[in-house]
């Protein structure tokens, strides 16, 4: 869900409804806004569906103007996507509007205790329940910072609060507890937003807002206390995006653009972290016990970033030396996992805002653990509740589905694999500076694989478009990336797709193939793996033989593989372990070339959301 909040001398409304189609990318089915006009009256309008429908609804019966405002998008929680379920919600006789991001886990208690009191409810949202409690404060104290003080006591869950109030006019108040919220500071106007695309295009100067912390905005100043009021320390950053970077530029969609802008993520990434072929990190400056101290590395992520996770594994194994698991993040949490004082759980996010992912990392540094992050938000809020973060710089991700962000992820775990091995002594100089040569080399081959393959594999997926089922298959590091790149299937283009690892495929999934059945094999290198190679070219035959339609994602120059593939994309030689970074690169093409031809929106994919913000 989006947050923006506004206070200054301009009219709110078109900085609202701009603000709120920079957070789209975020995921939402409805959307509202409420602005205090001139005359100190309090209106609002929120409407089910896409912002236009807002957009639509305010050009058809504007609503009066005014310098304070909220606004929200919404994703369905707690009631489903209404109208009356749409933020904003009101109380205290309509004078309070209130906008809420998370969940509100002892909803159902308070609202009994309200209910019981005689306050009838317009919603079957948890958010009202909190609006309600604020507007019965309020009405007790006058003042809104100190009613949002009583109130934030008596939540329990997740939840970035905001708030403004007919009678103090051009003063907005925030609060949140284990979701977003940042401050962009203007000139004579200051901003709140759930993340800097909510105001970029105004400001980049913020502050990043600590967990359990209340905020007051007003047009010339920022206040930030803790829940019982005392002043706490707040820290400043200058936002490295500009709002361009944040824009469609020509492109026909934003994953387009973020695909095209796959060799920059990588590139920008690696540098500054190089010096004299040698991986040093400057984040990581200082912190070698982290990395000396520990037996055992844990890596938690969601989605894609957990396959990210997977193929760091086969990095950090082979050049740091130490054991590496990987596990869904909402999985780790609600076992009962080995870990202590010598365990170093590495998150991956790149919104840095999966309840589910920070979850488990508060949960791993309760259990004693070392907690780094790897993280393309800044000020985002699980870097803030780790001891290191490494960041991607692949920029702005705008689309739902990552891809410039899942290699950007790879290539940070390769540098952290790199910087983890030498600090530990795994590696000499020689192998370092062989692997970052390959890695350097990298962005230039992403950017060969699309100047050579995209139009052959857009044209491919159009003919695919009736296709109802998918599989893919890999070994090793190929494996992760036939499981992303089934995916990214499932998300935009909405076909059944499951990835295998290839060797499995004999103890179970072959039984699924029949004659035409499409399969993407992810071929390794006849060159730099032979042996692998070998194996995946006979298990390639062994499906062929069962009519399965084989298209081969496959080294230049590999001749093995075109008796027994339909299709073949080529991607540049490489060794083993920088294969995935290429061999990904089609599957993103072939899948938002598939979603295209089926006429689906590519960067908004039904029921999905940037980031997951709620457990
Ligand atoms: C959501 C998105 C996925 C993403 C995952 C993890 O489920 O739809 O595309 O991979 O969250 O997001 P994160 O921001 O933590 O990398």
């Amino acid at each position: 869900c989006g947050i923006i909040g506004y206070v200054g001398p301009r009219p709110s409304q078109d900085i609202l409804i701009s603000g709120l189609a920079r957070l789209e990318y975020r995921g939402y089915d409805s959307a509202g806004i409420a602005v205090i006009d001139g005359e100190g009256s309090l209106g609002t309008r929120k409407r089910a569906g896409k912002l236009q429908v807002l957009r639509d609804d305010l050009a058809a019966h504007p609503l009066a103007d005014g310098t304070t405002g909220i606004g929200h998008t919404r994703w369905a929680t707690h009631g489903g996507p209404t109208d009356a379920n749409a933020h904003p919600h009101l109380a205290d006789d309509d004078k309070l509007a209130v906008i809420h991001n998370g969940i509100i886990e002892n909803f159902a208690d308070l609202k009994a205790e309200l209910v019981d009191a005689g306050h009838t409810f317009r919603s079957e949202t948890d958010t009202e329940v909190a609006a309600a409690l604020l507007g019965r404060e309020y009405a007790a104290s006058g003042d809104l910072v100190e009613a949002f003080r009583a109130t934030v006591s008596r939540l329990e869950g997740a939840f970035t609060l905001l708030a403004l109030h007919r009678d103090q006019p051009g003063l907005v108040v925030g609060a949140r507890r284990n979701s977003p919220l940042v401050i962009g500071l203007g000139d004579g106007e200051n901003f709140l937003g759930s993340d800097v695309a909510a105001f970029v295009e105004h400001t980049r100067h913020a502050l990043a807002i600590g967990q359990d912390e209340i905020v007051a905005i007003t047009p010339d100043e920022v206040t930030v206390t803790d829940f019982s009021g005392d002043a706490v320390d707040v820290e400043p950053f200058e936002v490295v995006w500009d709002a361009a970077a944040a824009d469609k530029g020509g492109w026909s969609s934003f994953m387009a653009k973020e695909v095209s802008e796959e060799p920059e993520a990588v590139a920008n990434t690696i540098r500054g972290r190089v010096h004299d072929g040698i991986v040093e990190i400057p984040e990581l400056d200082g912190l070698d016990e982290l990395f000396t101290d520990i037996d055992r590395i844990i890596v938690i992520a969601c989605g894609t970033a957990a396959y990210a996770g997977m193929v760091g594994k086969y990095a950090l194994e082979q050049w740091a030396r130490v054991p590496v698991d990987v596990e869904l993040a909402h999985e780790f949490r609600y076992r009962d996992p080995v870990i202590g004082a010598r365990t170093l759980v590495v998150s991956i996010s790149q919104s840095g805002e999966t309840m589910d992912t920070l979850m488990a990392v508060k949960f791993a540094r309760e259990a004693g653990a070392k907690t780094l992050s790897i993280c393309n938000t800044q000020g985002a809020t699980i870097p803030r509740e780790s001891d290191a973060i490494v960041y991607t710089h692949a920029g702005p991700e705008v689309a739902v589905a990552s891809t410039k962000a899942f290699v950007a992820q790879i290539t940070a775990l390769y540098l952290l694999a790199l910087h983890v091995g030498r600090v530990r002594g795994a590696l000499d100089a020689e192998t370092i500076a062989a692997q970052v040569a390959q890695l350097e080399a990298v962005p230039e081959k992403i950017a060969r694989v699309l100047a050579t393959e995209q139009e052959h594999i857009e044209q491919f997926a159009h003919w695919m478009a009736d296709t109802r089922s998918v599989i893919f298959l890999g070994r090793h590091v190929g494996y992760p990336i036939a499981l992303e790149g089934a995916l990214k299937l499932k998300e935009i283009s909405y076909i059944h797709a499951e990835g295998f690892a290839a060797g499995e495929l004999k103890h179970g999934p072959i039984a699924l193939i029949e004659p035409g059945q499409p399969v993407f094999v992810m071929v390794p290198s006849p060159s730099s793996s032979p042996l692998l190679h070998a194996k995946v070219v006979s298990n390639i035959q062994e499906i062929r033989a069962r009519g399965a339609r084989i298209i081969a994602v496959a080294e230049e120059g590999d001749a093995a593989v075109l008796p027994f593939a339909d299709e073949v994309l080529r991607i540049p030689l490489a060794e083993p372990l920088f294969e995935p970074l290429l061999a990904v690169v089609p599957l993103h093409i072939f899948a938002m070339g598939l979603a295209t031809a089926k006429g689906l929106d590519v960067d908004q994919p039904r029921n999905l959301a940037k980031s997951v913000t709620v457990e």
